[in-house]
């Protein structure tokens, strides 16, 4: 790294100096009044131009690499370009303002920056180096008089952030991470109820996002295909998703809630390469069809996420004649999954992640009575044992597939405030409320499974805001060996008799 700082002279120093030199010292406490202060560093990355380029010019993920920052929040729709503007609050407790002046694709940005206490004109260059690419970050700051005044320790902390936002940068960019273990400590305050059950809110969101890493992998030339992408999770993961430059294909089963929402992503992340597809992912014969298309399509998919859910009280029967949690919340995915294998089998680092609940804990799954069919109906519970059969299978196609390299997890969004919690449970609602996530804040696991570097390294996990959780709290949820060869042996049977004889063709592209 190289660094260039013109930095103020100790003004106390005045009495000491002769009458010429007080003079020069007067000249130059003028030229104080409005101090500049210059910084200048450069890092040398091994990654390529085009990524490298991708992941700063999105400036709103300083927060990723910038020691300092808090959180930056992109102000403007679009993609990064010309009048982008950005707010990045600093953990120090100001904000700084910035706006994009000049935009050269892989080359450089020009942004000024207003604060309470300097103004500043900061530029990144990019070049394409024989092992990657070098970055040069090069900041011109302005003190207004007061603060100006502060001699030495405002230029030199100034610096210090400087370098330490560029040694961050490097880390984000060189993306190698730890690979994430499963940790005691949380396993035990799971087992204990309360201590695990405070981190499903946004307290316990806060609290793991401390030690989180960035995303940098670059999500350019993959596809993620995302159930229930209309409303809750799924809208803020496919949000996230395109704003780090994934194609997009989003499940929907309304077409006007779908069109919007393409329109409404577009607008504001500026990727065009969203598409949607039409599906009542409640009705097999629809998700078949959906199959077809997409094989027929035979566009790799890089990341699956199977979210699309609801909880159902009373107990409602499919046109199929299926119970409809059942029908969602297992047969569904597994009859989606299974048969887009071969497009999984095709993508460079494929990801399933699947998106349960942490319900899931209080249930074992009945074999017998898969479809809820024996004693008094409760739509949790329902809904529960179906998920807990969804684990089930992110265990099984972990290992089935290992040898293709396909990753597969499943994840628990914590409580996030959704359409989909507020209508199924609104007593639950009503007294959670101020603890509830954001629906970005619930999504964040499963878009750091299919998107990041580490989590490639991990499969067959439940995991909860980045971090891994046993997938049982007590023994009375272990289904034995036979239990769970039955359970694959009903799938596999409903997946081969729900195949339509005359599969239709009925696919929908917004943009590519
Ligand atoms: N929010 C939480 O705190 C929480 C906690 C644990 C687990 N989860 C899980 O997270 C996932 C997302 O839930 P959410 O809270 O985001 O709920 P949400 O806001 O109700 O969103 C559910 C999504 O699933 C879609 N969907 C529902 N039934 C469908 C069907 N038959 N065919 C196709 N799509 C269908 C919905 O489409 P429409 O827009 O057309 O209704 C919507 O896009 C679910 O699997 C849920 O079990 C959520």
């Amino acid at each position: 790294m190289q660094t260039n700082t013109h930095e103020p002279t100790d003004v106390t120093c005045i009495v000491l100096y002769p009458p010429v030199l007080i003079q020069e010292q007067r000249a130059y406490d003028a030229e104080l009044m409005s101090k500049t202060l210059t910084l200048d560093e450069t890092i040398d990355v091994q990654r390529p131009l085009h990524e490298v380029f991708a992941y700063v010019s999105e400036f709103s993920r300083i927060e990723e690499w910038d020691p300092a920052v808090a959180r930056g929040i992109k102000q403007t729709p679009g993609a990064p370009g010309v009048d982008s503007e950005y707010q990045v609050d600093m953990k120090a407790g100001f904000s700084l303002q910035y706006r994009v002046i000049e935009f050269e694709e892989n080359a450089r940005m020009l942004m000024t920056v207003d604060s309470r206490f300097f103004t500043a004109l900061e530029e990144i260059r990019f070049k394409a180096s024989r092992k990657g690419t070098r970055v040069r970050y090069i900041a011109k700051f302005d003190f207004p008089a007061p603060l100006a005044a502060f001699n030495r320790a405002f230029p030199a902390a100034m610096e210090r952030v400087g370098k330490s936002a560029m040694a961050g940068l490097k880390e984000a960019l060189e993306d190698k991470f730890d690979v994430p273990r499963a940790s005691r400590i949380l396993a035990t305050a799971d087992r204990l109820i309360l201590p695990g059950i405070w981190r499903f809110t946004k307290l316990g969101y806060r609290e793991s996002r401390r030690r989180w890493e960035a995303i940098s992998a670059f999500q350019g030339d993959r596809h993620a295909l995302i159930t229930g992408a209309t409303s809750g999770l799924g809208k803020a993961a496919a949000h996230q998703l395109a704003a780090l430059g994934a194609r997009l294909t989003l499940v929907a089963r309304d077409g006007n809630k779908a069109e919007e929402l393409v329109a409404e992503l577009q607008e504001q992340t500026g990727n065009q390469r969203i598409a949607y597809e039409i599906a009542d992912l409640s009705v097999m014969s629809e998700v078949h069809a959906l199959c077809d298309r997409l094989l027929a399509a035979d566009e790799p998919v890089d990341m699956l996420i199977n979210n699309a859910g609801a909880l159902f009280n009373p107990r409602q029967q499919t046109p199929e004649g299926f119970e409809k949690s059942f029908a969602l919340l297992l047969l569904s995915p597994c009859i989606l999954t299974e048969r887009l294998y071969p497009l999984l089998q095709k993508a460079e680092s494929p990801r399933v992640v699947n998106v349960l609940s942490g319900g899931m804990y209080s249930q074992k799954i009945r074999v017998n009575d898969l479809q809820s069919q024996r004693g008094e109906y409760s739509g949790s519970v329902a809904y529960a044992r179906a998920k807990r059969g969804l684990m089930i299978m992110t265990e099984e196609w972990a290992e089935r597939w290992h040898k293709d390299g396909i990753v597969v997890n499943a994840m628990h969004p914590g409580w996030a405030d959704t359409p989909g919690v507020e209508t199924a449970l609104p007593g639950f609602y009503r007294i959670t409320k101020r603890l509830l996530r954001t629906p970005a804040e619930g999504a964040d696991t499963a878009v750091w499974l299919a998107a990041s570097t580490e989590a490639a390294q991990v499969s067959g996990k439940f995991w909860l805001d980045r971090e891994q959780h046993p997938s049982h709290l007590s023994k009375r949820t272990q289904e034995t060996r036979s239990e769970r060869r039955k359970l694959l042996e009903t799938l596999d049977e409903l997946r081969e008799s729900t195949l339509p004889k005359e599969p239709r063709r009925r696919r929908k592209t917004s943009a590519k």
